[in-house]
């Protein structure tokens, strides 16, 4: 059996996960885009890398989702970037209708299918497409904490001067200003953070992971990263298809879990071919806690802005 799956948005972050995905041999893909011309010629462009890079597998593009039928696993990352000076959220509005058809259309073809979300403001977009397509909320999510806790760990390693591949980092809550970078138990092979770096260094590179995608988008003006966060869907994507069972920090629809009802949340879940498998609830200290309310809060804020407009 072969796997599929579209990618919704064929821009910076949709044709480097669909490069990803190829380049990974992990599924046949298929991109979707509005701008007429674009998915099929990027789609073409990947075809006739594969024989370069040795992978089998299909890869096309188009501007409607029949082609998209029956998708193993539906990667939304159509939208508006952010510019310079701009927060996540001041995406909110035009993202939440190009979610909204998205997500309808993608529903449709592929009922089934399970939907990682990647377009800003991450949490809220998790929300609106968990209410149109009517899935279960093990199969829509969010790609946000495994990007965050990518940066924070490059930050580390690099300060550190040791392998990336050691650090380990746990960040919660919303993907925005409010996320919460848990320091605690973050550590290098066993060894706490708080061993190896002063109170004033961590402080330092907590701001920076927080700071993280504006810091790209000051360099970049015209949009905001795509090599990590497509990266980052990768590995979810991977840890589905080949029911890998990761413990990944995820965008995920809490009901009642660190005392959250009903919005999504960053949080460590087990990544499987059902979705989400479990969500890990950690004890936080009240310091903690009282972090995770705020930035809950903050997505919270969002979302009563869009629960107006739907009605
Ligand atoms: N359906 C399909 N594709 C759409 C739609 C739509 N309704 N509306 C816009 N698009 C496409 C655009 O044509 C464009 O090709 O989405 C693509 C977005 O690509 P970029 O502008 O390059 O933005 P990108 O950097 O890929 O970011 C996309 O991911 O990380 C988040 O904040 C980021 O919300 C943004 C999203």
């Amino acid at each position: 059996m072969r796997n599929k799956v579209t990618v919704v948005g064929a821009g910076n972050v949709g044709a480097n996960l669909a490069v990803n995905l190829a380049n990974k041999e992990l599924a046949d893909v298929v991109m979707v885009d509005v701008v007429e011309g674009v998915p099929q010629g990027k789609g073409l462009d990947m075809l006739q890398m594969g024989p370069i890079e040795g992978y089998d597998v299909r890869v096309s593009g188009a501007n409607d989702y029949e082609p998209t039928a029956n998708s193993d696993i539906v990667v939304i990352t159509a939208g508006f970037p952010r510019k310079p000076g701009m927060s996540r959220d001041d995406l909110l509005m035009a993202n939440y209708e190009v979610v909204k058809t998205a997500t309808e259309q993608a529903a449709r073809y592929s009922p089934n299918a399970i939907l990682i979300l990647v377009t800003n403001p991450l949490d809220a977009m998790c929300w609106t497409a968990l209410q149109v397509s009517k899935f279960a909320k093990n199969r829509v999510f969010g790609m946000a904490g495994v990007l965050d806790t990518a940066r924070f760990r490059a930050f580390i390693a690099q300060e550190l001067q040791v392998s990336v591949e050691n650090v380990t980092a746990v960040v919660l809550g919303g993907h925005g200003d409010t996320m919460v970078p848990v320091v605690r138990l973050s550590n290098v092979s066993g060894i706490p953070l708080t061993e190896l770096l002063d109170e004033g260094t961590i402080a330092r590179l907590v701001q920076r992971t927080r700071d993280g995608g504006a810091e790209i988008v000051k360099y970049l003006k015209t949009g905001s990263a795509y090599y990590a966060p497509s990266a980052a869907a990768v590995e979810m994507v991977e840890s589905i298809l080949k029911d890998k069972k990761k413990v990944l920090p995820c965008a995920a629809y809490l009901e009642g879990e660190y005392g959250i009802h009903g919005l999504y949340v960053g949080v460590p879940v087990k990544l499987g071919s059902n979705g989400i498998e479990k969500i890990y609830e950690l004890k936080l200290t009240d310091e903690e806690q009282a972090m995770l309310a705020k930035s809950a809060k903050a997505v919270e804020e969002l979302v009563s802005v869009m629960k107006q407009k739907m009605r």
